[in-house]
């Protein structure tokens, strides 16, 4: 990945919360503490904001690049509200940060305390959430395990 900001300017504020919004046919706009790690737990960088593939697509993953209006991304039907997004875990903090694993062959999975606004407008909030990277879930924002299916890998 890519190292932080360039530019030599300040770090940005950290918003207070942890807030993942769906784009219609696009990326997912995340803005937050926000850690990435991989699977083994390793703390890859962290941001404050940062616009996440979800066509499974894009050459500069786990980021979008504009690839998915090449490839025409679409939604699909949308998830129902409040589907697969678990609770904060018991004793975990309502603030903090939220890391954001990424999987090479499969999902991006979120934990710590988190909101997200699904394409419809949805809220949903918790803390443990698997989301679909590839592209090709039958219940975006949400995995399905559609990955597998597509042999979904990122090197
Ligand atoms: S969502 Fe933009 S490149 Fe994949």
């Amino acid at each position: 990945m890519d190292e932080g900001r360039k530019d030599g300017g300040p770090a940005d504020a950290v918003p207070a919360a942890n807030v993942f919004r769906v784009l219609r046919n696009g990326p997912l706009l995340a803005r937050g503490d926000l850690v990435f790690a991989d699977e083994a737990g390793a703390v890859l960088r962290r941001e404050t904001a940062a616009a996440l593939c979800r066509c499974g697509h894009s050459g500069n993953k786990p980021f979008c690049d504009g690839s998915h209006r090449q490839v025409g991304f679409t939604e699909g039907e949308a998830a129902a509200p409040g589907d697969r997004l678990q609770p904060i875990a018991d004793g975990a903090a309502g603030s903090g940060p939220v890391t954001v694993i990424l999987k090479p062959t499969g999902s991006m999975r979120l934990l710590g305390p988190l909101k997200i606004i699904d394409a419809d407008g949805r809220e949903h909030a918790g803390g443990r959430a698997s989301l679909c990277r590839c592209g090709a879930s039958r219940t975006k924002p949400w995995c399905d395990n559609a990955h597998r299916d597509i042999e979904f890998r990122v090197d």
